[in-house]
């Protein structure tokens, strides 16, 4: 089955194509006008999104060799996002689907972003999935295809939504993630003990704490002085964030018994929660998955594994599918 994936539920325009020999190509149109606000403006991402989707998906077709006549399938992200990036996408695919009389299949952004493992792989059922990214930080229980428990997830900021704040206190450009983990590589975790809230109870996260610690701590000190322990700094908030990370997820392996645990989402690709569930799995016995790293970040090659793996199971989509901010 040719599959061409959609994506657009925040900041960046993606189109991919899959085949069964697998993606060939993945393209990824990111939008820098967000740069100077150092967040995500909804209105401007829509309206880059529509100035950009129909070519990044031409391109994605162009370089996958291939043409609309040769796709079985269109697989868009409904949901969640932000909702005038979602209907970009949503529109454009209904567009194609309709006038091409190609089957439509909704996509949940974050089951794709678990699924996104099934590129590369075949994790075996059950597993754990640590979904982490600007907008979720879940655990998610993922019993067979489609079927997903989440165990615990954030009452408050996101994982890497806590890394973009923190990087924007620190004045390192939106998103900070990738900046701060670049940094943290040539710094010393334990700098600066920032806190891991609800580290020893429950499954639930709290990333609002470190934020707020991390403002105190830093308005506290020159300019100077900041830039001079930048790469500490990074790297002691990469520890709190990874390390409460790995704390819940051994606890949930515990919980659940089960061998098998994933990785998801963009801040999947953090080396330090890389590195740390790598060793844990160690510990355990497990077996771990997580993406390659272009396709931890959003893609559309996620949308188009997810996307087949419903058509597989005949879960096709009408016209009239509507988009969904929330889970
Ligand atoms: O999954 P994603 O691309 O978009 C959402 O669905 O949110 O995740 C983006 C998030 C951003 O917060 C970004 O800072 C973070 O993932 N991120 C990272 C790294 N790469 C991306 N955080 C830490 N370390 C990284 N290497
Ligand atoms: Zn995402």
């Amino acid at each position: 089955m040719n599959i061409l994936g959609i994506e657009s539920s925040c900041d960046d325009t993606s189109a991919a194509v899959l085949t069964s020999e697998g993606v060939k190509s993945n393209v990824i149109a990111s939008q820098s006008i967000h740069l100077k606000f150092g967040g995500v403006v909804p209105e401007l991402a829509s309206r880059a999104h529509q100035k950009t989707i129909s070519q990044t998906v031409e391109q994605a077709l162009e370089e996958a060799s291939t043409s609309l006549d040769e796709i079985d399938a269109i697989a868009v992200t409904q949901g969640p996002g932000l909702m005038g990036s979602l209907l970009v996408g949503l529109c454009f695919a209904k567009g194609l689907a309709l006038s091409k009389g190609i089957p439509l299949v909704g996509v949940n952004h974050m089951d794709a972003h678990i699924y996104a493992n099934f590129i590369d792989y075949t994790p075996e059922f059950p597993f754990l999935c640590l979904t982490v990214s600007g907008g979720h930080t879940q655990l998610v229980y993922v019993k067979a295809p489609f079927e997903h428990e989440i165990l615990g997830k954030t009452r408050d900021d996101a994982a890497g939504e806590a890394f973009d704040k923190i990087g924007k206190i620190l004045g390192l450009p939106y998103p900070a993630g990738p900046v701060m983990d670049k940094l943290a590589k040539e710094g010393d975790p334990k700098f600066h003990k920032f806190p891991q809230a609800l580290a020893n109870e429950g499954l639930d996260f709290s990333f609002s704490g470190l934020k707020t610690s991390a403002l105190y701590y830093i308005q506290d000190k020159d300019e100077e002085w900041v830039q001079d322990h930048m790469n500490d700094i990074c790297a002691s908030v990469s520890e709190a964030i990874s390390g409460v990370l790995i704390k819940k997820l051994k606890r949930a392996v515990k919980q659940t018994g089960v061998k098998t645990i994933a990785l998801a989402g963009g801040v999947s690709a953090n080396s330090m929660l890389r590195s740390k569930t790598q060793s844990l799995a160690e510990e355990m016995g497990l077996n771990l998955y997580s993406p390659q790293m272009s396709y931890c970040t959003d893609n559309a090659a996620m949308i188009a594994i997810t996307g087949r793996m419903k058509a597989e199971l005949g879960e096709f989509d009408e016209l009239d599918i509507k988009p969904f901010a929330s889970i």
